[in-house]
């Protein structure tokens, strides 16, 4: 399969299947904005429960919070957004296109007379590049005026900054200590694309870990390694995951270090998690823009410090996209081709199928029975339609790990088949167990 193909077909399976649609699509779409379907919200959402019981649930030093999305326009100033989330633009003056001045399909230098649009094919046609701010404006009011801007946030960090002693009080957390939320992020990208990779509105995971300074180091290599090591535990192929050092070219304003998590995607390596030791930059901005004192005073020792903060952000579209592209499989099983989502059992959209054989002699009355009783206690789907080997296909491409079957044996012994996705090995297990047998191999 070539690269391309990859993702072509991922597109495609994941419309047919209910994972990803193109927002306001029947008017003609709206540019780099997705729609999650059934299964994809069910995919999101188990990745997303997934990723708050390792880092707020299954720890005592990190709290959660959800602030909201509209924030006190001076954040974006302290933040260092206003003056510097920019990407240089170019535009052609011939056939109108718009690009990024570090565009890699752009010849020359534009501005200058040689430079040629890669669109039209124009020379001296793309303008200098000017500079152009990332984040959506909007306003907050009746009347649209410079003082009602407030911006859509481009990242959940600011909001966990604000609230950093809110929740220090609150919580009556010491140092070292995290703070993690989930929420859309919203950025004007001038080059989206690849799917749901770059996209305009966005759902980030992150965590700040505040930290002493001096310590900063020590907590940014436990973090790299935890998040790393957390990926490889959801089963994505280890050999596609790599870590990228930032060179001090591609360090953002806030960052003294930084590692990216990359995946090698069918269009390249690609980063989908960023750890950054952002050291005081953006608490002691805030200080200074807010006139608040942020500091942290050790109750043992009385000192006092502006806390460093080591921050893991992980896009949670990106993510989700990661998992897709690395459970997608084509296999040939008893001659016919197969296309199936090898997901982790715990982030499958649907838990298992359950299909009657045949739709008579008392089957589908009892496979209703075992799909009413699952149903109360994890997503299940039913189906009687087709063929017995379609009605497998159609969970296999789905992800769904287990195919439940009753058939003829089922009414004489009190058994069903249980049939595994991935080795298509089927047990016998009793009618009353099937539900604790689901629930074992799930939590494996
Ligand atoms: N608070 C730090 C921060 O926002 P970032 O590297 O700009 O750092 C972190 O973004 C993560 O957010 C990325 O690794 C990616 O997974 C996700 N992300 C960023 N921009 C995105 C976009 N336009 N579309 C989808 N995900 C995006």
């Amino acid at each position: 399969m070539g690269d391309a193909t990859v993702m072509e077909k991922l597109v495609s399976l994941a419309k047919r299947r209910g994972f990803v649609f193109q927002s306001s699509e029947i008017y003609g779409g709206l540019g780099s904005v997705w729609d999650y379907g059934p299964l994809g919200v069910e995919l999101k959402k188990n990745l997303r429960e997934r990723w708050w019981r390792s880092m707020v649930h299954g720890r005592e030093d990190i709290e959660g919070i959800d602030a909201a999305i509209l924030m006190h326009p001076r954040v974006w100033e302290a933040s260092g957004h206003v003056a510097g989330f920019t990407d240089p633009l170019t535009d052609c003056r011939q056939c109108k296109h718009r690009f990024r001045a570090d565009d890699p399909r752009l010849k020359g230098t534009p501005g200058e007379p040689d430079a040629q649009c890669p669109v039209c094919g124009s020379r001296g046609t793309l303008t200098a590049p000017r500079l152009f701010n990332l984040m959506f404006k909007t306003f907050i009011g009746p009347v649209e005026e410079a003082a009602a801007v407030v911006y859509l946030r481009p990242e959940t960090a600011q909001g966990i900054y604000v609230n950093y002693l809110n929740v220090l009080q609150s919580s009556r957390q010491k140092v070292p200590f995290g703070i993690a939320q989930v929420g859309k992020a919203f950025r004007n990208e001038i080059t989206p694309g690849n799917f749901i990779f770059r996209t305009r509105e966005f759902e980030q995971m992150e965590m700040q870990f505040f930290v002493k300074p001096g310590e900063d180091e020590r907590w940014f290599e436990y973090w790299r390694a935890e998040r790393l090591a957390w990926h490889g535990a959801m089963g994505i192929t280890e050999t596609k995951l790599r870590l990228h050092q930032h060179t001090a070219e591609e360090l953002a304003h806030y960052a003294k270090a930084a590692f990216d998590i990359q995946y090698e995607f069918p269009f390249g390596w690609q980063e989908f998690e960023g750890i950054h030791n952002r050291t005081d930059f953006d608490l002691r901005r805030h200080q200074e823009h807010s006139g608040k004192k942020l500091e942290y005073v050790d109750t043992g020792s009385g000192e006092r410090f502006v806390p460093y903060i080591v921050e893991t952000s992980l896009g949670l579209d990106r993510l989700l996209l990661v998992v897709l592209v690395d459970a997608y499989r084509e296999e040939v099983v008893e001659g016919d081709t197969r296309v199936v989502l090898r997901l982790h059992p715990a982030v499958a959209p649907i838990k298992a199928g359950v299909f009657p054989l045949v739709k008579k002699d008392g089957m589908p009355e009892v496979a209703r029975n075992v799909f009413d009783d699952l149903r109360r206690r994890m997503p299940v789907f039913y189906d009687e339609s087709g063929s017995i080997g379609r009605r497998y296909r159609r969970q296999d491409e789905a992800g769904t790990p287990f195919g439940i079957t009753v058939d003829g044996q089922t009414v004489q012994e009190r058994t069903v088949t249980v049939r595994d996705r991935d080795t298509l090995a089927q047990d016998r297990v009793g009618l009353d167990h099937v539900a604790s047998y689901l629930r074992e191999r799930l939590e494996r």
